[in-house]
């Protein structure tokens, strides 16, 4: 469906944004302030994170590892599964006494979690301590809710339900280093039965391609190398705009900056994941040859009953389309186990994807029921015994591909794009090979941002050694 309207967020309304965060910044020109964001969830929650971090610091706060000595504190939530969402309220409780010591402070609750209603009046209720409530669609709205918040003595509470508009122009605070994420968009159109997230971030929203392609060109002038492309579906990229601007046509802009290396994106959805999407990958030299594909079960019922919108053979095939076209392929993938009416053959067919694909990561998710997604109200829900028990029998299986396909990598080159220096000692460097292995190696620190070959004499599961060739 198309979008209607420009749905920019105007520039008056960011000049506001600026003209609150130069107050707050005057407010603490005197003193020496800081701040602390601590992020839940997916990339997506990660780069809404580096964007409070970004205006925060626009503001005059630094950045503090350490929560105790921060005057403002975000928590910037996550609500896709249950069990995220009790440690975020836990945690947020264990702030109370921090409060007490020091009533200046101001924490505020955002995110995912603060767009669904029950959640905030929980905070309202039970949560005093809480100065900030703010969801996800009016994240660059924070500096005017942060002024009001320290000249005030209320609960300033803004949470969007319309759809969510794009910001442009604010600042972004990310980690330093080699590698960057860059949003393309926001919110998702797909309602699979179990997922709470199109309720909380809202319909699909692109960002226009020139935005982004600009984004790119100043992170690879700061001395970025790799960017990650994000989206909830990136593969339906540009399918709300009037331009015709697909997601292969931005991975091909991308591909042409200069002085990235690399560039990677996630997450992909099985449905849209079209021919062209397959050529550009092949063809770009800087995309890497590793591609995200979750496929939640194996089960062609479940998938239906999960509004997925393919089968099991339909997936195999895809990745067979794949493999055939980008040779070297690694594949990753999101798995729920427990998803209510499955069965033991139904997990069984999960099963025998995996054994299929031999995937070298698959993220694994017990399922949890969501308020107000169709899944909850689904009957026959799984027992958390077997879901344990097929937990389990999962993750053995997914062990023993990724120790399989490590082992035949032993003796290969690989293109390393090196990181940093190992956390455990200063003479071994750690890098990424382009199927996104870490790999780590005896080397000299003046390596670290440069592309070299390694090649593999061992593998840990989880990282790989080798040798500078
Ligand atoms: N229960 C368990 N896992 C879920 N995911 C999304 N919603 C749920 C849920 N209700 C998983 C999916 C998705 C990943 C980001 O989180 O596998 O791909
Ligand atoms: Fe959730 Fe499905 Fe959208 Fe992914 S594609 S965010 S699982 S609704």
């Amino acid at each position: 469906m198309k979008r209607d309207k420009n749905i920019k967020v105007s520039e008056e309304e960011i000049s506001i944004q600026k003209s609150y965060m130069e107050q707050v910044r005057g407010l603490n020109a005197t003193q020496e302030k800081k701040f602390s964001v601590i992020t839940f969830g997916c990339q997506m929650s990660e780069s809404d994170g580096e964007r409070i971090a970004g205006m925060l610091k626009e503001m005059g706060y630094s950045y503090s590892e350490d929560t105790d000595e921060a005057d403002v504190i975000v928590f910037n939530t996550c609500c896709v599964r249950e069990h995220a969402e009790e440690k975020i309220l836990s945690k947020l409780g264990e702030l109370k006494a921090l409060k007490q010591k020091n009533k200046d402070i101001i924490i505020a609750f955002g995110g995912c979690m603060a767009q669904q209603p029950h959640v905030v009046e929980k905070i309202k209720k039970s949560y005093r301590n809480v100065d900030i409530i703010f969801g996800t669609h009016n994240v660059y709205r924070f500096p005017e809710l942060l002024y009001y918040a320290i000249n005030g003595n209320e609960m300033v509470t803004e949470v969007l339900e319309i759809d969510g508009v794009i910001p442009e122009g604010l600042p972004i605070l990310r980690k330093e280093g080699l590698k960057a994420s860059v949003s393309i968009m926001y919110g998702c159109n797909n309602f699979c039965t179990y997922c709470i997230v199109p309720y909380v971030r809202g319909r699909e929203r692109s960002r226009e391609l020139d935005d982004i392609v600009k984004e790119v060109e100043i992170l690879a002038k700061e001395g970025y190398k790799e960017v990650t492309l994000l989206g909830q579906n990136v593969n339906s990229y540009g399918l709300d705009m009037e331009n015709g601007m697909t997601f292969p046509d931005l991975l091909r802009k991308v591909n042409k900056v200069q002085g990235i290396e690399r560039v990677r994106f996630m997450t992909s959805h099985p449905k849209d994941m079209s021919d062209d999407l397959i050529k550009a990958i092949a063809e770009c030299e800087k995309v890497c040859e590793h591609v995200h594909l979750p496929f939640q079960s194996g089960s062609t019922k479940i998938l239906k009953k999960m509004n997925r919108k393919y089968t099991k053979e339909h997936y195999l095939e895809l990745i067979e389309k794949i493999k055939k076209a980008i040779p070297g392929v690694s594949f990753t993938t999101d798995i729920i186990v427990g998803f209510p009416g499955e069965t033991e053959e139904d997990f069984k067919d999960t099963l025998d994807v995996v054994q299929n694909v031999r995937y070298d990561l698959v993220y694994t998710f017990i399922y949890s029921k969501r308020i107000g997604t169709p899944a909850a109200e689904m009957e026959e829900q799984v027992d958390d015994k077997t879901n344990k028990e097929r937990f389990d029998r999962l993750l053995k299986t997914v062990y023993k591909h990724v120790d399989e396909n490590n082992e035949v990598m032993i003796g290969a080159t690989e293109e390393v794009l090196v990181e940093n220096v190992s956390k455990n000692s200063e003479d071994v460097l750690t890098g990424r090979t382009r199927t996104n292995k870490i790999v780590n190696f005896a080397g000299d620190k003046s390596l670290i941002g440069k592309l070299v070959d390694v090649n593999i004499v061992s593998q840990h599961r989880w990282y790989l050694f080798g040798e500078l060739e």
